[in-house]
């Protein structure tokens, strides 16, 4: 099975589509990918979430499309049958892990403090999300881990900008960074898909 990272190659940001509606979420997505994306999260944290993800993966079939927020074993199951690629999660317990380690997708389980990595790392996990990343310490966080859990990469989401991202992006144990700045909610309220487009072009060059 691929990790998470594979599935990255080429992509250094992880752009968030917070999807009003299926039909906008496949706006944003198409927006998301003529910026040379070839992957996109789907937040499940709106009602029409779960319709998007599946919408998006039919509109865009060559897209790899990840599910995020995944807080339970139950929602880990609806983002597989809409068609997930991979998960990823704000946290993690010892039930969601389990769960997660044998789901048959890629996983990027969510951690804040070395007790979270260490938990993860007993199931098997060696890639995580660092969340809420700027307030869990950020890069220099990372770099202290790094120097613990050396085979362990991360996805920092929470916090990170245009402006912060070079921080964590020059660290060997960062493999991509998460972040909704490139497509924000005023952007899809204004149905302003060349914004979105211009933000994942300049997020995914060399920081
Ligand atoms: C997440 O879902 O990972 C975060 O809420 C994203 O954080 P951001 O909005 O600061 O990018």
């Amino acid at each position: 099975m691929k990790n998470v990272s594979t599935l990255m190659e080429g992509q250094i940001i992880l752009p968030l589509v917070q999807a009003p509606s299926a039909e906008l979420g496949i706006e944003i997505a198409r927006a998301m990918q003529a910026g040379g994306l070839h992957s996109v999260e789907v937040v499940l944290r709106t009602p029409e979430s779960l319709a998007a993800l599946a919408a998006i993966k039919k509109a865009l079939p060559e897209l790899s499309v990840g599910a995020g927020t995944i807080l339970n074993v139950e929602m880990l199951k609806q983002a597989i049958d809409a068609g997930a690629d991979y998960i990823v999660t704000p946290a993690v317990t010892p039930k969601l892990l389990e769960a997660l380690v044998s789901c048959g997708v890629p996983v990027i389980p969510g951690v804040s403090k070395p007790s979270d990595i260490a938990l993860a790392y007993e199931y098997g996990v060696r890639e995580m999300k660092l969340f809420p990343a700027e307030l869990s310490g950020g890069a220099a966080f990372l770099k202290a881990i790094g120097a613990v859990f050396q085979d362990v990469k991360f996805c920092p989401t929470g916090g990170v900008s245009e402006a912060n991202r070079g921080n964590y992006l020059a660290l060997n144990n960062v493999f991509t960074v998460g972040g909704s700045w490139v497509a924000t909610n005023e952007w899809v309220a204004q149905g302003n898909w060349a914004a979105i487009t211009e933000a994942c072009k300049a997020a995914n060059l060399p920081a």
